[in-house]
Formats: C-alpha cells, structure tokens, sequence
C-alpha cells in the first residue's frame, strides 16, 4: 500500500513531525518565511492527501477541485477565510484550525499593542535610538491612559473574552458587539452588549477581532470610523478586510480617530512604503497576534495531530 502523502507549505522543525512522518511520506517547503508559490502549491496539491497550510496560502476552489487523494487541510492559524471551506467539505476534504491554543497569546498581543498605541512606545523607542532625547520634559510623547477607559470589543470569542479579562485588570469599562449576544461574557467579565454604532460611538478604545466572512467584510468602512470618538483609537488583531484600508487612512488624515494599532492589513505583507506608516500616530505590526514560541508550537503539534488522527481514520480535534 502506498503512504499518504503530506505536504507543509512552510520549513518547520522536522522533529515535530516525527509521528507524522511514522505514517506518511512528509516534504516541506523549503523556506522558513517565503511562501510556497502558487505553481508549487497546486501540483504538491494534486499528489497529497494532506495538507499543512499557512494563512498566506489560498485553499481555492481551484486548488481543491485538483486534487483527488486530499482528505484533509490543516490550517496553522485559528481564521480560516483562506480556504474555501463549502468546496472543502463538498469534496469530503476535512479542514482543521487552532482554536483554544492560541487565545491567551493573541490576547496578549491586543493589549500589548493597544497599551504601545495610546502610550507611543514604538514611536519613543525610535525617538531615542535616532538621538533626539535631549531632556526630560512634562509632554515629552505623551500619550493616552488606558487604565479605567472604555474598550469596545467587536468580536466577542474566546479572543475577545481573553481581552476583557485583561481590561477587567485596568478597570476598564467592557463594551462589546457579537453576531449573538454573550450572556457568559456578561455576568462574569461584567460586558455590556452593544449595537456596532453605539459602540463606535462610546468607546475610547474599538478592538476589532471579528473573523473575516461576506457580512464582516469593510465593516470598518468611513462611517464607522467617523462615528468613533476624535479621542479613540482602533486596533485591529482580526483580519485586515474586515477594514477599507482607504477609509481608515482617510478617517486618519481628517483626524476623525486619534490612532490605530493594526497587526493585519487588506494586504499583506504591507509594502514599507505604504500610506499608513506615515502617520506616527499608527503602530504596525506583522501579524504577529499568536506568534510566541509556545504557541507557535502548539499550534503546529495541533495541526500534526489532526493530520495523523485523519490518516489514521480518526476523527480530527478542531475540525472548522
Ligand atoms: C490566526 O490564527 O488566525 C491568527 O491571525 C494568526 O496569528
């Protein structure tokens, strides 16, 4: 009988796979941080009865259509807008994501970028490495408080139940926005239900960690971004389409919001020479909500797992 086959659209540490690699033929793409091209992707596709993917990579109608041996798509992020799951499931292809594993890191990225925004870390750590600290003074990069302000969170998941625990600890006041309402969120983390606008419109702090679908996307569009406070600052760990990149660089320009710090852009990687790093008041980081060593590793043992449980006919443990 011949070994399944799987393909990794990234280098990763071989020693994780070795239970993998008990079963099924592995190969991995042989770059740590370029991603496989589409050419490669799609003919490793055709031969593979699994697949190790990235949220770079496209899982397409097309790519799933051409490949007949596929059982399963093990995503290596928690979102999974880059796979057509409808055709997926369709063709009896199982797809997999990391919920659960990443939720307290991602969390932690939120605040940690929020608190860098209102308190212009990055730009005062550039301030000093360029040499201008020439004293001490009163309003030197001053910021914004944090601490007892209003958090708006749109997207009220694990993630964002993980961010209003660590509000909760600034003594913030927690709005929140959800598809449905979260009964838990509001007795134990004290978040009071919001509609968007209402939202917009009273919180200091909007925190967008929806996931990208057909109704979420430019939910951030000018009007949304108009209703927010001039004070209040956007910050985005979910997807960058959830947002019209045009209007929040308009909404920046018109000073409608004070700031924003975003891990995720319409397109990425963001050029270095794009629009909104020339606003000081925009903290931009690379999609990094999860990226701690543990997680990270969690995460890939996760997407492993699922992997060897499919080949194995078992069932996977985060099935989308
Ligand atoms: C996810 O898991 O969807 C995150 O965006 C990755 O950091």
């Amino acid at each position: 009988m011949t070994r399944p086959y799987v393909f990794i659209t990234r280098k990763l540490n071989e020693e994780l796979f070795a239970p993998l690699m008990e079963i099924a033929d592995v190969k991995m793409w042989d770059s740590d941080s370029e991603p496989v091209p589409r050419e490669m992707l799609m003919k490793e596709a055709q031969k593979a009865t699994a697949l190790l993917t990235m949220l770079s990579d496209k899982v397409d109608e097309e790519l799933l259509k051409s490949a007949p041996n596929l059982k399963v798509v093990a995503n290596l992020a928690v979102g999974y807008d880059n796979i057509d799951v409808k055709v997926a499931s369709e063709r009896g292809v199982t797809v997999c994501n990391t919920p659960d594993v990443l939720t307290e890191t991602t969390a932690d990225l939120t605040f940690a970028l929020m608190l860098a925004t209102a308190r212009r870390i990055t730009e005062a750590q550039e301030f000093v490495k360029e040499g201008r600290w020439q004293s001490w003074s009163p309003f030197l990069l001053a910021g914004v408080d944090v601490h007892h302000k209003s958090i708006g969170i749109v997207g009220m998941g694990k993630i964002g139940q993980a961010v209003a625990r660590r509000a909760r600890g600034f003594g913030m006041e927690i709005l929140y926005h959800n598809r449905n309402r979260h009964l838990e969120a509001e007795q134990e983390l004290g978040a009071a239900y919001r509609n968007f606008e209402q939202l917009l419109e009273e919180s200091d702090f909007v925190v967008c960690l929806t996931p990208l679908t057909d109704a979420t996307r430019h939910l951030f569009d000018y009007d949304a971004f108009k209703r927010m406070k001039k004070s209040a600052f956007f910050i985005n760990v979910g997807r960058g389409q959830v947002v019209d990149e045009e209007a929040l660089i308009a909404a920046l320009n018109h000073n409608e919001i004070a700031g924003a710090g975003l891990d995720v852009f319409y397109e990425e990687p963001i050029a270095s020479d794009h629009p909104l790093h020339h606003f000081p008041q925009v903290v931009a980081i690379p999609h990094i909500g999860s990226a701690s060593v543990e997680t990270r590793t969690t995460m890939i043992k996760l997407c492993r797992d699922n992997i060897v449980a499919v080949l194995q006919g078992n069932k996977a443990k985060t099935i989308v």
